[in-house]
């Protein structure tokens, strides 16, 4: 990449105080990340001439998936917005997920509304839509009653290579339930843990301790996304009172979309 340098652990502080400067609660829970093992990897800063950060951009791939990728803290000083850093970045970005043959790259951002009544993300979603981005989902409240999450994405190459898919139809089909958590950044918005070692597609017993569960720790809502191979879950899951309130197309392989579902407590 031209304009992006790869980010290091001395940028940390610079980077976290241009986010802070927009949004502390993101500034915190973006400095976790970076603290991480592995946590700068994909992370890149602008710098101007003067050697001083000036944004940071970034990218993470999302486990079990082919070619998908999430866009990470995404972020302009604001003493340098509004000049074009944030089109030539996030084009710079796209352009290398491109030759690194991604297929799609998902966005999620919220639409709230401070007590001002300023849209805080208006500009960047305004910056998404005008770089080809499109909505795919909206999980309503995700963030706190009257805050949604948008999560927006663009189609980069077309169809994969047979051999680089995961054949989730012989691999994936069972899976156990393990515990519910807080969704980061959510005023109360659950989901569940689960992973591959079940022997059947959740039982019903598993559904109703999560939502039991939930209902102990005084949840709001839970959210749950699966994979659209696992058939059998959408019935159960709706018999219990879930919603489905729609799904990312192609998104852990092309033609295997994750299926997103909503339970109101
Ligand atoms: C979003 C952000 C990265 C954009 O960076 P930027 O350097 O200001 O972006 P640009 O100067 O390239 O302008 C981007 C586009 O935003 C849109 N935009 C900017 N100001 C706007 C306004 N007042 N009204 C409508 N659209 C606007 C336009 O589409 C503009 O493109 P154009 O100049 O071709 O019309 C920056 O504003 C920022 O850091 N915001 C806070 C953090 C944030 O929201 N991050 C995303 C969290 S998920």
């Amino acid at each position: 990449m031209k304009l992006l340098q790869k980010m290091q652990p001395q940028d940390i502080p610079e980077v976290i105080k241009i986010i802070a400067s927009h949004d502390e609660d993101d500034a915190e829970a973006a400095e976790q990340m970076y603290n991480d093992d592995n946590g700068l990897y994909n992370q890149y800063v602008l710098k101007n001439t003067n050697d001083q950060v000036i944004g940071v951009t970034g990218f993470e791939a999302p486990f079990s998936c082919v070619n998908t990728y999430y866009l990470s803290w995404t972020y302009i000083d604001k003493n340098f917005t509004n000049q074009g850093h944030g089109t030539k970045i996030l084009t710079e970005l796209l352009n290398h997920l491109s030759s690194i043959k991604a297929r799609k790259v998902f966005i999620k951002v919220s639409n709230y509304v401070d007590d001002d009544g300023n849209d805080i993300y208006y500009t960047a979603r305004k910056l998404y839509e005008k770089l080809g981005f499109k909505i795919e989902l909206t999980q309503p409240d995700y963030f706190d009653t009257g805050e949604d999450q948008i999560i927006y994405s663009i189609r980069i190459n077309e169809k994969s290579a047979e051999e680089e898919m995961l054949n989730y139809e012989q691999d994936h089909k069972n899976i156990r339930f393990i515990k519910i958590y807080e969704l980061d950044e959510t005023e109360k918005s659950y989901t569940f843990d689960w992973d591959e070692d079940g022997e059947s597609l959740f039982s019903n017993q598993d559904i109703e301790i999560g939502i039991n569960e939930a209902k102990s720790q005084n949840a709001r809502l839970i959210f749950l996304g699966f994979p659209s191979i696992y058939k059998g879950i959408q019935d159960k899951l709706i018999n219990y009172g879930f919603n489905k309130i729609g799904f990312l197309e192609d998104y852990y392989e092309d033609g295997v979309h994750e299926d997103h579902y909503i339970y109101k407590l």
